[in-house]
């Protein structure tokens, strides 16, 4: 892939890549239209990484399909999909990892340690690998895409990080290849977390500028979906991440939330 990306670059291509964990759906396809549009080699990756799953989480369980996940490519027009084993992509004594200090600790970092420590260190060597000028990543991961950004700027990658929008199966849940763990009524009370996220924005809308006030209102609904459990409902700095009391300028209402033994995040932005 090294080989192929430095030749591509000599001939002066832009290369375009979306990382991904495979399992493709609306949400990566929508990703992919977006570089298609600004590259002339698209680049696919598709590697279920190992370095950023917890001992107790579900690396072995992560739906795979590649077959599946390589038509779609195919319809979409990409150019190259990079589907390397973990073998080799990490060596068995690896022993340099790119650790991000500032934004990691909160959010999916505080309950998911080390997983950004995995994330950062597989994109880097995505983009070590690949070579792109530019790389796409979904705005569902709020935290990841900042980090990611955050990275770029402070080992200065020569990659331009394009934002793709969240997107929302027809009844508004967010699309993540983790909802194929849910059951027909399961798939309804994740509905909680669009839910919650929908009051919130009407209470800004409504003036309510207070975070207690409004992630109490958030609470509440989603406690009583019986089979949600919250991990977490924050409001933070868009930029920064730092916890907000108050909704001034741009704040991120982000939120993860169990149902049943599948953790599902989702978030908002909210301007005034
Ligand atoms: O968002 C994902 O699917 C993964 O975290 C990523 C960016 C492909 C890194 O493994």
């Amino acid at each position: 892939m090294q080989h192929r990306a430095m030749a591509l670059k000599r001939k002066g291509q832009v290369v375009g890549v979306v990382p991904t964990m495979g399992f493709l759906h609306e949400g990566h396809l929508s990703l992919m239209r977006i570089a298609r549009q600004r590259c002339d080699v698209l680049v696919i990756s598709i590697f279920v990484n190992p370095a950023q799953f917890g001992a107790n989480e579900d690396l072995e369980a992560y739906p795979r399909d590649f077959e599946r996940d390589e038509r779609l490519c195919r319809q979409a027009g990409v150019d190259l999909v990079f589907y390397p084993d973990p073998a080799s992509m990490y060596a068995a004594d690896a022993s340099v990892w790119v650790d991000e200090e500032s934004l990691s600790g909160v959010l999916c970092g505080a309950s998911r340690p080390g997983h950004f420590r995995g994330v950062c260190t597989v994109v880097a060597k995505l983009f070590n690998i690949v070579q792109p000028d530019l790389a796409v990543f979904g705005e569902k991961d709020a935290q990841q895409l900042r980090i990611i950004e955050r990275m770029v700027r402070d080992l200065n990658f020569p990659v331009t990080i394009v934002r793709g929008p969240i997107v929302r199966e027809t009844d508004g849940l967010a699309m993540s290849s983790r909802n194929r763990y849910l059951s027909v009524s399961q798939r309804k009370d994740a509905l909680c977390l669009q839910n919650a996220l929908a009051q919130a924005r009407v209470l800004v809308q409504e003036g309510e500028r207070d975070v207690s006030v409004i992630s109490e209102v958030m609470r509440s609904g989603i406690e009583a979906v019986p089979d949600a459990q919250i991990d977490y409902i924050e409001f933070v700095d868009d930029d920064t991440l730092a916890p907000m009391e108050r909704i001034e300028g741009r704040v991120v209402a982000a939120l993860a939330v169990r149902i049943g033994a599948t953790r599902l995040i989702d978030n908002a932005l909210l301007e005034v």
